[in-house]
Protein backbone atom coordinates (compact mmCIF):
# COMPACT_ATOMS: atom_id res chain seq x y z
CA UNK A 1 0.00 0.00 0.00
CA UNK A 2 1.34 3.66 -1.30
CA UNK A 3 -0.85 5.43 1.28
CA UNK A 4 0.57 6.34 4.57
CA UNK A 5 -0.34 3.99 7.16
CA UNK A 6 -0.61 6.22 10.05
CA UNK A 7 -3.23 8.54 8.32
CA UNK A 8 -5.75 5.20 8.29
CA UNK A 9 -8.40 5.81 11.11
CA UNK A 10 -6.45 4.06 14.16
CA UNK A 11 -9.88 2.58 15.95
CA UNK A 12 -9.68 0.01 13.19
CA UNK A 13 -6.56 -1.29 14.03
CA UNK A 14 -7.82 -1.78 17.76
CA UNK A 15 -10.35 -4.15 16.09
CA UNK A 16 -10.28 -7.74 17.49
CA UNK A 17 -10.02 -10.43 14.69
CA UNK A 18 -12.98 -10.55 11.81
CA UNK A 19 -16.74 -9.73 12.20
CA UNK A 20 -17.99 -12.47 14.24
CA UNK A 21 -20.59 -13.85 11.50
CA UNK A 22 -17.76 -13.42 9.08
CA UNK A 23 -15.61 -15.53 10.54
CA UNK A 24 -18.32 -17.67 11.01
CA UNK A 25 -18.72 -18.24 7.20
CA UNK A 26 -15.03 -18.45 6.89
CA UNK A 27 -14.94 -21.81 8.61
CA UNK A 28 -18.10 -23.23 6.69
CA UNK A 29 -16.99 -21.96 3.54
CA UNK A 30 -13.62 -23.78 4.56
CA UNK A 31 -15.59 -26.66 5.57
CA UNK A 32 -17.87 -27.47 3.00
CA UNK A 33 -15.23 -27.32 0.31
CA UNK A 34 -13.63 -30.23 1.91
CA UNK A 35 -17.13 -32.06 2.20
CA UNK A 36 -19.36 -30.59 -0.87
CA UNK A 37 -21.58 -33.33 -0.95
CA UNK A 38 -22.78 -33.34 3.02
CA UNK A 39 -25.81 -31.48 4.15
CA UNK A 40 -25.07 -28.95 6.64
CA UNK A 41 -27.83 -27.32 9.17
CA UNK A 42 -27.26 -23.93 10.51
CA UNK A 43 -28.20 -22.37 13.40
CA UNK A 44 -26.00 -20.00 13.38
CA UNK A 45 -26.64 -16.62 12.46
CA UNK A 46 -30.02 -15.25 13.21
CA UNK A 47 -31.13 -15.20 9.43
CA UNK A 48 -35.14 -16.27 9.09
CA UNK A 49 -36.24 -18.87 6.51
CA UNK A 50 -40.23 -18.35 6.39
CA UNK A 51 -41.27 -16.73 3.17
CA UNK A 52 -42.67 -13.09 3.19
CA UNK A 53 -46.63 -13.05 4.77
CA UNK A 54 -49.32 -12.64 1.71
CA UNK A 55 -50.36 -9.47 2.14
CA UNK A 56 -46.47 -8.26 1.85
CA UNK A 57 -46.00 -10.13 -1.47
CA UNK A 58 -48.99 -8.29 -3.04
CA UNK A 59 -48.26 -4.98 -1.49
CA UNK A 60 -44.86 -5.41 -3.29
CA UNK A 61 -46.54 -6.21 -6.33
CA UNK A 62 -49.07 -3.44 -6.29
CA UNK A 63 -46.03 -0.88 -5.62
CA UNK A 64 -43.82 -2.31 -8.70
CA UNK A 65 -47.22 -1.52 -10.80
CA UNK A 66 -46.90 1.76 -9.66
CA UNK A 67 -43.30 2.28 -10.35
CA UNK A 68 -44.11 1.21 -13.68
CA UNK A 69 -46.73 3.99 -15.17
CA UNK A 70 -45.24 7.98 -15.47
CA UNK A 71 -47.89 8.95 -12.99
CA UNK A 72 -47.72 6.94 -10.36
CA UNK A 73 -43.76 6.02 -10.27
CA UNK A 74 -41.69 7.20 -6.97
CA UNK A 75 -38.04 8.73 -7.24
CA UNK A 76 -36.41 10.00 -3.99
CA UNK A 77 -38.58 9.49 -0.80
CA UNK A 78 -39.21 11.77 1.92
CA UNK A 79 -35.66 11.63 4.18
CA UNK A 80 -37.68 10.22 7.72
CA UNK A 81 -39.19 7.26 5.66
CA UNK A 82 -43.11 7.78 3.57
CA UNK A 83 -45.87 9.17 6.10
CA UNK A 84 -47.79 6.30 5.30
CA UNK A 85 -45.37 4.03 6.68
CA UNK A 86 -44.30 6.16 9.76
CA UNK A 87 -48.55 6.43 10.57
CA UNK A 88 -48.88 2.84 10.14
CA UNK A 89 -45.46 2.00 12.13
CA UNK A 90 -47.11 4.44 14.79
CA UNK A 91 -50.53 2.46 14.92
CA UNK A 92 -48.91 -0.87 14.64
CA UNK A 93 -45.76 -0.44 17.47
CA UNK A 94 -47.06 2.09 19.34
CA UNK A 95 -51.08 2.65 20.08
CA UNK A 96 -50.98 -1.42 20.45
CA UNK A 97 -48.90 -0.66 23.49
CA UNK A 98 -50.31 2.29 25.04
CA UNK A 99 -47.35 4.56 23.76
CA UNK A 100 -47.88 7.63 22.40
CA UNK A 101 -45.97 8.65 19.67
CA UNK A 102 -45.54 10.98 16.74
CA UNK A 103 -44.55 9.63 12.87
CA UNK A 104 -42.06 12.86 12.70
CA UNK A 105 -39.87 11.34 15.88
CA UNK A 106 -39.83 7.73 13.50
CA UNK A 107 -36.68 7.65 10.94
CA UNK A 108 -37.02 4.77 8.28
CA UNK A 109 -33.78 3.25 7.44
CA UNK A 110 -32.24 0.02 5.52
CA UNK A 111 -31.77 -2.25 9.10
CA UNK A 112 -31.06 -1.82 12.81
CA UNK A 113 -27.62 -2.79 12.18
CA UNK A 114 -26.63 -0.38 10.48
CA UNK A 115 -28.81 2.45 12.44
CA UNK A 116 -27.69 1.26 15.76
CA UNK A 117 -23.45 1.13 14.31
CA UNK A 118 -24.42 4.56 12.97
CA UNK A 119 -25.57 6.80 15.76
CA UNK A 120 -22.64 6.80 17.67
CA UNK A 121 -21.00 9.29 15.14
CA UNK A 122 -23.67 11.87 16.94
CA UNK A 123 -20.95 11.76 19.97
CA UNK A 124 -18.12 13.13 20.75
CA UNK A 125 -15.11 9.84 21.17
CA UNK A 126 -14.72 11.07 25.09
CA UNK A 127 -18.00 9.35 25.64
CA UNK A 128 -17.94 6.62 27.59
CA UNK A 129 -19.91 3.74 26.54
CA UNK A 130 -21.50 0.80 28.55
CA UNK A 131 -22.63 -2.14 26.66
CA UNK A 132 -23.05 -5.93 27.60
CA UNK A 133 -20.88 -8.42 28.08
CA UNK A 134 -21.92 -10.94 26.08
CA UNK A 135 -22.93 -8.41 23.35
CA UNK A 136 -24.41 -8.38 19.88
CA UNK A 137 -20.80 -7.19 18.43
CA UNK A 138 -21.82 -4.13 16.58
CA UNK A 139 -22.00 -1.79 19.55
CA UNK A 140 -18.67 -2.58 20.47
CA UNK A 141 -17.19 -2.90 16.84
CA UNK A 142 -18.48 0.45 15.81
CA UNK A 143 -17.32 2.55 18.92
CA UNK A 144 -13.60 0.54 18.53
CA UNK A 145 -13.77 2.08 14.39
CA UNK A 146 -15.02 5.41 16.22
CA UNK A 147 -11.98 5.57 18.80
CA UNK A 148 -13.95 5.23 21.72
CA UNK A 149 -12.73 2.44 23.57
CA UNK A 150 -9.52 2.23 24.05
CA UNK A 151 -7.26 -0.69 23.41
CA UNK A 152 -7.82 -4.04 24.11
CA UNK A 153 -6.69 -5.43 27.43
CA UNK A 154 -5.57 -9.34 28.01
CA UNK A 155 -8.90 -9.66 29.69
CA UNK A 156 -10.39 -9.55 26.34
CA UNK A 157 -12.24 -6.14 27.38
CA UNK A 158 -11.46 -2.48 25.82
CA UNK A 159 -9.70 -0.14 28.46
CA UNK A 160 -12.78 2.46 28.04
CA UNK A 161 -15.40 0.20 27.97
CA UNK A 162 -17.77 -0.20 30.54
CA UNK A 163 -19.41 -3.90 30.51
CA UNK A 164 -22.67 -5.06 31.58
CA UNK A 165 -22.34 -8.71 32.68
CA UNK A 166 -25.31 -10.53 31.17
CA UNK A 167 -24.82 -14.02 33.00
CA UNK A 168 -26.77 -16.18 34.33
CA UNK A 169 -25.73 -15.09 38.17
CA UNK A 170 -27.50 -12.03 38.05
CA UNK A 171 -30.12 -13.69 35.84
CA UNK A 172 -29.15 -11.97 33.03
CA UNK A 173 -30.06 -8.72 34.37
CA UNK A 174 -27.21 -6.62 34.98
CA UNK A 175 -27.95 -3.53 37.13
CA UNK A 176 -26.68 -0.15 35.65
CA UNK A 177 -23.01 0.77 36.01
CA UNK A 178 -21.79 1.54 38.38
CA UNK A 179 -19.86 4.51 37.50
CA UNK A 180 -20.49 7.05 35.33
CA UNK A 181 -21.20 6.98 31.82
CA UNK A 182 -22.93 8.57 28.66
CA UNK A 183 -23.86 6.02 26.57
CA UNK A 184 -25.71 2.89 27.53
CA UNK A 185 -26.53 0.29 24.32
CA UNK A 186 -29.17 -2.26 25.86
CA UNK A 187 -30.65 -5.27 23.74
CA UNK A 188 -34.10 -6.56 24.81
CA UNK A 189 -34.87 -9.61 23.87
CA UNK A 190 -31.11 -10.09 23.92
CA UNK A 191 -29.12 -11.11 21.55
CA UNK A 192 -26.96 -13.04 22.25
CA UNK A 193 -28.86 -14.78 25.47
CA UNK A 194 -32.14 -14.99 24.16
CA UNK A 195 -33.72 -13.65 27.67
CA UNK A 196 -35.23 -10.54 27.91
CA UNK A 197 -35.17 -7.32 30.63
CA UNK A 198 -38.60 -6.81 33.41
CA UNK A 199 -39.71 -3.54 33.77
CA UNK A 200 -38.51 -3.34 36.48
CA UNK A 201 -34.36 -3.45 35.55
CA UNK A 202 -35.39 -0.97 32.58
CA UNK A 203 -37.15 1.40 35.05
CA UNK A 204 -33.73 1.28 37.02
CA UNK A 205 -31.86 1.80 33.35
CA UNK A 206 -34.09 4.92 32.98
CA UNK A 207 -33.49 6.44 36.26
CA UNK A 208 -29.77 6.01 35.61
CA UNK A 209 -29.80 7.98 32.75
CA UNK A 210 -31.97 10.87 34.43
CA UNK A 211 -29.66 11.24 36.95
CA UNK A 212 -26.30 11.17 35.23
CA UNK A 213 -27.28 12.67 31.38
CA UNK A 214 -26.88 9.54 29.62
CA UNK A 215 -28.78 8.24 26.53
CA UNK A 216 -29.80 4.63 26.10
CA UNK A 217 -29.56 3.36 22.91
CA UNK A 218 -32.14 0.74 23.15
CA UNK A 219 -32.42 -2.43 20.70
CA UNK A 220 -35.90 -3.98 20.40
CA UNK A 221 -35.21 -5.75 16.98
CA UNK A 222 -36.72 -9.20 18.81
CA UNK A 223 -39.65 -7.57 20.98
CA UNK A 224 -42.22 -9.21 18.37
CA UNK A 225 -40.78 -12.50 20.32
CA UNK A 226 -41.76 -11.30 23.88
CA UNK A 227 -44.67 -13.75 25.13
CA UNK A 228 -44.70 -11.92 28.63
CA UNK A 229 -46.22 -8.14 29.28
CA UNK A 230 -43.67 -8.09 32.26
CA UNK A 231 -41.12 -7.73 29.47
CA UNK A 232 -41.67 -4.33 27.53
CA UNK A 233 -41.84 -4.31 24.14
CA UNK A 234 -40.47 -0.83 23.95
CA UNK A 235 -38.44 1.17 25.79
CA UNK A 236 -40.98 4.06 26.22
CA UNK A 237 -43.38 2.14 27.84
CA UNK A 238 -41.43 3.16 31.08
CA UNK A 239 -42.08 6.21 32.54
CA UNK A 240 -39.33 8.75 31.36
CA UNK A 241 -37.61 7.34 28.52
CA UNK A 242 -38.61 9.86 26.28
CA UNK A 243 -35.82 11.92 27.60
CA UNK A 244 -33.65 9.47 27.90
CA UNK A 245 -33.68 6.62 24.96
CA UNK A 246 -33.84 6.10 21.56
CA UNK A 247 -35.03 2.87 20.23
CA UNK A 248 -34.55 1.01 17.15
CA UNK A 249 -36.74 -1.65 15.83
CA UNK A 250 -36.62 -3.53 12.82
CA UNK A 251 -38.66 -5.45 10.33
CA UNK A 252 -35.92 -8.17 9.68
CA UNK A 253 -36.77 -10.71 12.46
CA UNK A 254 -40.66 -9.93 12.76
CA UNK A 255 -41.26 -9.90 9.35
CA UNK A 256 -39.20 -11.80 7.62
CA UNK A 257 -37.27 -8.70 5.79
CA UNK A 258 -33.45 -9.77 6.61
CA UNK A 259 -33.16 -9.94 2.43
CA UNK A 260 -35.75 -6.98 1.91
CA UNK A 261 -34.53 -4.30 4.03
CA UNK A 262 -35.94 -2.09 6.52
CA UNK A 263 -36.08 -0.72 9.59
CA UNK A 264 -36.64 2.43 12.18
CA UNK A 265 -35.03 4.44 14.16
CA UNK A 266 -37.06 6.36 16.97
CA UNK A 267 -35.59 9.70 18.09
CA UNK A 268 -38.35 11.40 20.47
CA UNK A 269 -38.31 15.09 20.11
CA UNK A 270 -37.16 15.67 23.62
CA UNK A 271 -34.25 14.16 22.99
CA UNK A 272 -33.88 17.83 20.96
CA UNK A 273 -30.08 18.78 19.30
CA UNK A 274 -29.79 14.07 19.10
CA UNK A 275 -33.07 14.32 17.03
CA UNK A 276 -32.22 17.15 15.05
CA UNK A 277 -28.75 16.01 14.44
CA UNK A 278 -30.11 12.53 13.79
CA UNK A 279 -32.71 14.09 10.88
CA UNK A 280 -29.32 16.05 9.29
CA UNK A 281 -27.25 12.96 9.34
CA UNK A 282 -29.78 10.71 7.62
CA UNK A 283 -30.73 13.27 5.03
CA UNK A 284 -26.84 14.14 4.27
CA UNK A 285 -25.69 10.24 4.13
CA UNK A 286 -28.53 8.53 3.01
CA UNK A 287 -30.81 8.27 0.38
CA UNK A 288 -33.69 6.00 1.69
CA UNK A 289 -35.78 2.56 1.25
CA UNK A 290 -37.27 1.72 -1.87
CA UNK A 291 -40.81 2.61 -2.37
CA UNK A 292 -41.71 -0.80 -3.01
CA UNK A 293 -40.26 -2.06 0.42
CA UNK A 294 -41.70 0.92 2.09
CA UNK A 295 -44.88 -0.68 1.14
CA UNK A 296 -44.36 -4.25 1.57
CA UNK A 297 -43.32 -2.92 5.34
CA UNK A 298 -46.72 -0.85 5.52
CA UNK A 299 -48.58 -4.13 4.86
CA UNK A 300 -46.52 -5.87 7.50
CA UNK A 301 -47.88 -3.74 9.74
CA UNK A 302 -51.79 -3.63 8.78
CA UNK A 303 -54.07 -5.96 10.53
CA UNK A 304 -53.81 -8.74 8.16
CA UNK A 305 -50.11 -8.37 7.62
CA UNK A 306 -49.86 -8.84 11.73
CA UNK A 307 -51.94 -11.41 11.90
CA UNK A 308 -49.85 -13.40 9.19
CA UNK A 309 -46.65 -12.58 10.63
CA UNK A 310 -47.66 -14.06 13.96
CA UNK A 311 -47.64 -17.62 12.63
CA UNK A 312 -44.23 -17.10 11.15
CA UNK A 313 -43.21 -15.90 14.52
CA UNK A 314 -45.36 -18.72 16.35
CA UNK A 315 -43.04 -20.94 13.92
CA UNK A 316 -40.01 -19.75 14.98
CA UNK A 317 -40.99 -19.99 18.85
CA UNK A 318 -41.84 -23.78 17.65
CA UNK A 319 -38.35 -24.33 16.79
CA UNK A 320 -37.23 -22.88 19.58
CA UNK A 321 -39.63 -24.79 22.03
CA UNK A 322 -37.76 -27.63 20.18
CA UNK A 323 -34.51 -27.22 20.75
CA UNK A 324 -35.38 -26.08 24.28
CA UNK A 325 -36.71 -30.08 24.59
CA UNK A 326 -33.80 -31.35 22.83
CA UNK A 327 -31.14 -29.42 24.87
CA UNK A 328 -33.28 -30.64 28.36
CA UNK A 329 -33.72 -34.21 27.74
CA UNK A 330 -29.96 -34.75 26.60
CA UNK A 331 -28.90 -32.92 30.46
CA UNK A 332 -27.67 -29.96 29.14
CA UNK A 333 -28.66 -26.54 30.61
CA UNK A 334 -29.42 -23.41 28.42
CA UNK A 335 -31.19 -20.24 28.83
CA UNK A 336 -33.78 -18.17 26.45
CA UNK A 337 -35.57 -19.36 23.97
CA UNK A 338 -38.36 -18.02 25.83
CA UNK A 339 -39.11 -14.53 24.43
CA UNK A 340 -36.44 -14.51 21.52
CA UNK A 341 -35.63 -16.72 19.07
CA UNK A 342 -31.77 -17.22 20.20
CA UNK A 343 -31.28 -20.32 22.80
CA UNK A 344 -27.82 -20.02 24.62
CA UNK A 345 -26.51 -23.36 25.51
CA UNK A 346 -23.94 -23.71 28.54
CA UNK A 347 -21.46 -26.02 27.49
CA UNK A 348 -20.22 -28.60 29.89
CA UNK A 349 -17.86 -27.04 32.25
CA UNK A 350 -13.88 -26.13 30.72
CA UNK A 351 -15.35 -26.66 26.89
CA UNK A 352 -13.92 -23.70 25.12
CA UNK A 353 -17.10 -22.08 22.70
CA UNK A 354 -14.64 -21.71 19.49
CA UNK A 355 -13.79 -25.56 20.11
CA UNK A 356 -17.31 -26.97 20.44
CA UNK A 357 -18.30 -24.91 17.36
CA UNK A 358 -15.63 -27.12 15.22
CA UNK A 359 -16.87 -30.19 17.14
CA UNK A 360 -20.21 -29.61 16.55
CA UNK A 361 -19.90 -29.02 12.84
CA UNK A 362 -17.43 -32.45 12.58
CA UNK A 363 -19.91 -34.21 14.24
CA UNK A 364 -23.44 -33.20 13.34
CA UNK A 365 -23.00 -31.27 10.82
CA UNK A 366 -24.65 -27.86 12.16
CA UNK A 367 -23.35 -24.62 12.66
CA UNK A 368 -24.34 -22.39 15.56
CA UNK A 369 -22.16 -19.77 17.36
CA UNK A 370 -19.69 -19.81 19.63
CA UNK A 371 -20.14 -17.84 22.76
CA UNK A 372 -17.04 -16.05 22.93
CA UNK A 373 -17.39 -14.40 19.73
CA UNK A 374 -20.11 -12.08 21.96
CA UNK A 375 -17.54 -11.10 24.70
CA UNK A 376 -15.10 -13.02 26.85
CA UNK A 377 -18.19 -13.66 29.03
CA UNK A 378 -19.63 -15.97 26.46
CA UNK A 379 -16.39 -18.36 26.98
CA UNK A 380 -18.82 -21.42 27.74
CA UNK A 381 -21.39 -20.85 26.20
CA UNK A 382 -22.94 -21.56 22.88
CA UNK A 383 -25.77 -19.68 20.38
CA UNK A 384 -28.54 -21.64 19.07
CA UNK A 385 -30.99 -19.67 17.12
CA UNK A 386 -34.56 -20.86 15.96
CA UNK A 387 -35.09 -19.44 12.67
CA UNK A 388 -34.17 -22.39 10.93
CA UNK A 389 -36.60 -24.73 8.67
CA UNK A 390 -38.96 -26.86 10.97
CA UNK A 391 -37.51 -30.18 9.70
CA UNK A 392 -33.96 -28.72 9.68
CA UNK A 393 -34.36 -28.09 13.60
CA UNK A 394 -36.02 -31.47 14.38
CA UNK A 395 -33.09 -33.25 12.40
CA UNK A 396 -30.14 -30.99 14.13
CA UNK A 397 -31.81 -32.15 17.89
CA UNK A 398 -31.71 -35.99 16.45
CA UNK A 399 -27.85 -35.44 15.72
CA UNK A 400 -27.15 -33.77 19.26
CA UNK A 401 -28.89 -36.30 21.08
CA UNK A 402 -27.29 -39.20 19.18
CA UNK A 403 -23.90 -38.09 18.06
CA UNK A 404 -22.63 -35.72 20.66
C1 LIG B 1 -27.30 -12.48 14.57
O1 LIG B 1 -27.20 -13.63 14.17
O2 LIG B 1 -26.86 -12.09 15.65
C2 LIG B 1 -28.02 -11.52 13.71
O3 LIG B 1 -28.49 -12.12 12.56
C3 LIG B 1 -27.15 -10.45 13.31
C4 LIG B 1 -27.91 -9.31 12.77
O4 LIG B 1 -29.13 -9.21 12.90
O5 LIG B 1 -27.23 -8.46 12.22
Amino acid sequence: MNFSKNKLNRGFANLQGNYLFAEIARRLDSYRESHPDHKLIRLGIGDVTRPLAPSVIAAMHRAVDEMAGARTFHGYGPERGYEFLREAIVRAEYETRGVSMSPDEIFVSDGSKCDVANFQELFSSSCRVALGDPVYPVYLDSNVMANRSGKLQNNGHYERVAYLPFTAENSFAPPPPSEKVDLIYLCSPNNPTGTALDRETLSEYVAYAHRNHALILFDSAYSAYIRDPKYPGSIYEIPGAREVAVEFKSFSKTAGFTGMRCAFTVVPRELGEIHDRWFRRCCTKFNGVSYVVQRAAEAACSETGRTEIQRDIAYYMGNAAIIAFGLRKSGYEFYGGEHAPYLWWRLPDGVNSFDFFDRLLTCCEIVGTPGSGFGPRGEGYFRLTAFGDRADTEEAMRRIAERL
